[in-house]
């Protein structure tokens, strides 16, 4: 696979102050694209970040038939890029784009993409602990015509931009009763924009209602517990940590699987097994309601200080966060360089993939 690299002739770089780069506001120089036709991928390059010429009658745009990723690239403490598991967000990314009737991208192609990117872009990687260059593959769907059918032309597009430590303050969260965000069956566990669209309005109400984010349950019963908006849900009940299994609605976070291979490495109970928010009411009055928190990339932990259902109201006391700490500390110390990555999680960006000219 040959890269071809255009470099920019006006790097945005010195105008970025590292020490104020909220998630997702900014850019970086380059991106890496590539063209899917007549049933292979092709054109592969890096060029300076730009606008995508989309026909307005695109199936992306259209139909919505796109899909993306979330990851983030670290540097250690030796200088070298990380990147945490990519295997399980390239598996995840061919799994929506199956299901979304897209082609698929072989595993060492988008890991070729993967570093060729992170290593063009190695002076965007901000070095802070806990910070990382966030990187977005993104797959659309170009061909201009109004049936409903799967594109036969696709762009493929990794684009990616700075990221402090994402410390959220303890959230805020209620059940949603009305709206619903996936149904087995549906897109759930595609990472694709119509699940990301349909979720807005649910989480517009719950802010303007003070709240932060909601507790998505399987309709129509509105009982089983499925995630709350961009992340995957764990609770402590005693001794034991359960967090829902996949039910075809569900996101398979990466940070979810990672929490469950780091609870079961240590030996502490954990279930993966339907949850109903009755449950959580039960071990709520019991006092045996522990810890509750959410599992993304973008903050690793999100601790869970309230969670709303009808007009019963839960309150979680901060000094009992202690398995989601260990958990974020874990993450955030591999990354950092500062915890042994025994378990072989992370792949170094270092092959001489890219000569830049
Ligand atoms: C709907 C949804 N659930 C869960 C997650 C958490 O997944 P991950 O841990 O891979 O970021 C995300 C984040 O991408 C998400 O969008």
């Amino acid at each position: 696979m040959n890269i071809n690299i255009t470099q920019t002739t006006n790097s945005k770089l010195a105008d970025i102050d590292f020490n104020d780069i909220p998630f997702g506001k900014y850019t970086s120089d380059h991106m890496f694209m590539m063209d899917y036709d007549n049933g292979a991928w092709g054109d592969f390059r890096i060029v300076p970040y730009q606008a995508l010429m989309l026909d307005p009658q695109s199936k992306a745009l259209q139909y919505c038939q796109c899909i993306f990723e979330g990851m983030k690239a670290s540097i250690g403490m030796d200088g070298v890029p990380k990147l945490l598991r990519p295997d399980l967000n390239i598996e995840r990314f061919n799994l929506s784009a199956e299901r979304m009737c897209m082609p698929l991208i072989p595993e060492d192609m988008f890991m070729q993409a993967l570093k060729s990117i992170t290593l063009c872009e190695i002076n965007w990687i901000p070095k802070e602990v806990g910070s990382a260059l966030y990187l977005r593959p993104t797959m659309v769907a170009t061909e201009s015509s109004l049936g409903v059918t799967p594109s036969s032309t696709y762009t493929f597009y990794i684009y990616t931009g700075p990221a402090q430590p994402y410390f959220n303050k303890p959230v805020k969260l209620i059940t949603e009763q009305t709206f619903i965000r996936a149904v087995p069956g549906g897109t759930g566990e595609a990472k694709t924009g119509g699940n990301y669209g349909a979720s807005l309005k649910a989480g517009q109400l719950a802010k303007q209602n003070g709240y932060d984010q909601i507790i998505w349950l399987e309709s129509p019963a509105f009982k089983k517990i499925q995630e709350a908006g961009m992340m995957n849900l764990f609770f402590v009940i005693g001794d034991t940590v359960i967090t829902p299994k996949l039910s075809g609605a569900v996101l398979k976070g990466t940070t979810r699987t990672y929490f469950i291979d780091i609870l079961k490495e240590k030996n502490i109970n954990v279930e993966v097994r339907d949850i109903y928010i009755d449950e959580i009411l039960e071990a709520y009055k019991n006092n045996n309601l522990k810890e509750a928190f959410g599992a993304g990339t973008a903050a690793v932990v999100s601790h869970i200080a309230e969670i709303t259902h009808g007009d019963i109201q839960m309150v979680l006391p901060a000094d009992t966060e202690k398995i989601s700490t260990m958990l974020y500390n874990e993450i955030t110390g591999l990354r950092a360089g500062t915890i042994q990555d025994k378990r072989n999680w992370l792949v170094s960006v270092k092959e001489n993939i890219l000569t830049l000219s």
